[in-house]
């Protein structure tokens, strides 16, 4: 009898734990699923679909091997932005050695979008294959007819392979100056300022494509803002109707400023970019910058992050700016604080964004509700 007591209440306590509702963000706590296990999806960002929402990241396992991916990536579904649901892996790296995405592979900053022409769901990733490091910097291209998938891997590339940006300069389209290799193989970090031509370097097979998002327009147009050219230049490129390839249209945003993380919102017809520095796992300084068109011209306009812990974000990277559904001037910071000795456990810093002279920034929360938002409603 005993025995039996002590498993019912066993039992009893266990599933009260799982059924643990939240109705704050506590930003850098473990935040736990429907089954009690804390969220890995890491370098995410959420799609909005039928009044719920869905968050796609990087499913990261325990250590350092977590790094690479093991699993592939990981959804989660909710109605409050709070309480997240497990709806699985979505998209599965692959036994097979050969294939692209094969288990080990580097597969970062998944994002998903919908298209209303195909009604088909389109996810981008960040693909290095496995066993290179991240000299590859491709892209990674999947789909699916429904949202928690499964999303069936279509293709990697380089970005916009055979196209010159809008803002290309005459140098750019020359070949890489001989002169200019020694300079280049003396660069520990290799840096590409315009003099080097690292565009005219990758013409043909493509552009770099390190951190990226995905953007979607009110007019349907899609983008792909990847950190380019070895990590010193944003390119923007705008996506073809089907947002499984690149139209070839594409800008040089932020020249010579190293900045990954990007994450692209808009608010008031004004396109809003935040991003990073190139410091890896490390958190940095954040950035920001505004345009009128998602094509530029961009303003840098600083750091958002205004408390103590700026210079490093809060000890977080940006993954994604989302936007709460029906409420007006409210969007969320999404950023990783990453732990890459064990990467399962990087937690996630959601932040409340403000706008203020002309510029928005984010102020630091030990917890806060949506509630926030009300004095703009
Ligand atoms: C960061 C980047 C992450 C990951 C990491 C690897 O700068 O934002 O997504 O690539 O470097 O060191």
């Amino acid at each position: 009898m005993k025995k039996f007591v002590f498993l019912f209440l066993t039992i009893w306590c266990v599933s009260l734990s799982f059924a643990q509702q939240y109705a704050s963000f506590k930003s850098g706590e473990l935040w736990k699923d429907d089954n009690g296990i804390h969220i890995n999806a890491h370098g995410g960002g959420v799609l909005l679909h039928k009044k719920t929402y869905y968050w796609f990241g990087e499913h990261k396992v325990e250590g350092r091997i977590g790094n690479s991916a093991q699993v592939g990536v990981h959804c989660y579904s909710s109605t409050d932005l709070y309480n997240w649901k497990d709806a699985g892996i979505v998209l599965q790296v692959s036994e097979d050695v050969s294939s692209d995405i094969a288990k080990g592979c580097i597969l970062e900053r998944p994002k998903v979008i919908y298209n209303k022409k195909t009604k088909k769901f389109v996810m981008w990733f960040h693909l290095e294959p496995k066993g290179k490091g991240y000299g590859g910097a491709l892209v990674g291209i999947a789909q699916a007819d429904k949202v928690t998938g499964p999303f069936h891997f279509i293709r990697s590339t380089r970005a916009t392979p055979k196209s010159w940006p809008v803002n290309v300069l005459e140098l750019h389209k020359k070949a890489v100056l001989e002169q200019y290799k020694e300079e280049r193989s003396n660069l520990g970090h290799e840096e590409h300022p315009d003099s080097v031509n690292t565009l005219g370097r990758d013409f043909e097979k493509g552009q770099h494509s390190r951190d990226m998002t995905l953007f979607v327009d009110d007019d349907g147009k899609a983008y792909h803002i990847c950190s380019s050219e070895s990590n010193s230049v944003i390119h923007i490129a705008e996506l073809t109707d089907d947002y499984l390839d690149y139209t070839g249209k594409y800008v040089r945003a932020f020249v010579g400023r190293k900045m990954e993380a990007p994450a692209i919102f808009k608010r008031d017809g004004l396109y809003y970019f935040m991003g990073s520095g190139c410091t890896g796992w490390r958190p940095n300084a954040a950035r920001s910058a505004v345009a009128p068109s998602i094509w530029g011209p961009w303003t840098e306009l600083g750091n958002p992050c205004v408390d103590e812990g700026k210079e490093t974000t809060y000890q977080s990277q940006s993954t994604y700016i989302l936007p709460v559904a029906g409420k007006k001037d409210a969007y969320i910071y999404m950023g990783d604080r990453w732990c890459p000795d064990n990467a399962i456990d990087g937690r996630y810093i959601w932040l409340p964004v403000e706008f203020k002279d002309n510029r928005f920034i984010i102020h630091w929360h030990d917890e806060w509700d949506l509630s926030f938002f009300d004095k703009y409603q």
